[in-house]
């Protein structure tokens, strides 16, 4: 009896100390986040955030194309507030469509041209948070214990060496796969291009929904070829996996993955705090703890040497107006849904 008088005024305590406590967070606001970079780094950025300002961030994450639809989804009850990361090129669209609104930070003088450039072609709804170019990346040990040639170019995945061994994302849900299809149409011609794409699909083993998990698959030794950006190859050959970088001899594109705060956020001054935390260049320099490689926008953060270095790599002029419209976006979509996911293998 003692005991259970004990037990429940002790229960009755930690719910006041935490009634207490939530009061005090409540009164302190809260941010709806969605987030489309690697799941490590959203949390980084969660747990900073809301531990420097008090504010208790609920986030959600998803790829940059499955993002860009929820939000589209949603445009008329909006539940998230700030979308932090994934490829430009939804964000652009998401501009477009008005599902986003304008913001001029005070950090703007800090941060690299690139990263502006892409708000001024979107009236302030988007900005540049990093860069990074694409490629892929092999597992070695699997590409030996199979008899596999080392490849170096684009063109090279096309061998029927290679099939059952290549992995790409799908690039409606994935904004890596996305920048993927932009890139091959860019370098090779429209016509060209999606005959690569019928090629390489005799070779897939799988189209994940997230861009980063082909080379995830392949550090597990469970696939051997990963079409992903450069700075996710190399953050699993860091964490010890057998896993090699390659940056195309063809030329590749790049992404500037970006930030945008959502139209009718509900919380659109936590939102707002959160986009001038996110460009601070201390912020920014944090992504190394978690092996984000990317380039980061703002021109004071830390890099490192391991990170791929983009001047070393052949970059092709990604046209980011036309491949972040909406109507380009949506027609290429549907022309590879049409063309290329459906044939037979
Ligand atoms: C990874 C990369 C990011 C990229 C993101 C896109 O997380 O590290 O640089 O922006 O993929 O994700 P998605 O799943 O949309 O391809």
């Amino acid at each position: 009896m003692k005991y259970s008088v004990l037990l429940l005024s002790t229960a009755l305590g930690a719910v006041t100390a935490l009634g207490l406590s939530t009061g005090s967070v409540a009164a302190k606001g809260k941010l709806n986040y969605y987030c489309s970079a690697q799941e490590d780094w959203c949390q980084l950025m969660a747990k900073g955030f809301e531990k420097e300002t008090g504010i208790k961030v609920n986030m959600s994450r998803k790829s940059s194309g499955e993002t860009f639809a929820q939000i589209k989804a949603e445009s008329r009850n909006p539940k998230g507030d700030v979308w932090w990361g994934g490829t430009g090129d939804p964000h652009l669209q998401a501009a477009e469509e008005g599902l986003t609104v304008s913001y001029v930070s005070s950090l703007r003088g800090e941060l690299n041209d690139w990263s502006l450039s892409q708000a001024k072609s979107a009236d302030d709804k988007t900005i540049g948070i990093y860069s990074g170019a694409l490629g892929y990346g092999y597992n070695s040990d699997l590409l030996a214990k199979n008899n596999l040639p080392v490849p170096a170019c684009w063109k090279d995945l096309l061998k029927p060496e290679y099939k059952g061994h290549v992995q790409m994302a799908n690039p409606n849900s994935s904004g890596t796969a996305y920048t993927t299809l932009a890139t091959i149409v860019q370098l090779f011609g429209e016509e060209e291009g999606f005959e690569f794409m019928k090629g390489l699909h005799k070779n897939i083993n799988q189209y994940t929904k997230s861009g980063s998990a082909p080379i995830k698959a392949a550090a597990r030794g469970e696939n051997t070829i990963g079409i992903v950006f450069l700075h996710d190859a190399v953050k699993q050959a860091v964490k010890g996996f057998p896993i090699v970088s390659v940056a195309p001899c063809e030329g590749t594109g790049y992404e500037i993955g970006s930030m945008s705060l959502i139209k009718g956020a509900r919380n659109l001054k936590e939102a707002q705090m959160f986009y001038d935390y996110a460009l601070r260049a201390d912020v920014q320099s944090r992504a190394l703890e978690v092996k984000a490689f990317q380039v980061p926008s703002n021109m004071g953060a830390k890099t490192s040497s391991k990170a791929p270095s983009l001047s070393s790599i052949k970059l092709i002029n990604y046209d980011f107006g036309k491949y972040g419209s909406s109507a380009e976006r949506k027609r290429l979509l549907k022309k590879w849904d049409d063309e290329v996911k459906t044939l037979a293998k």
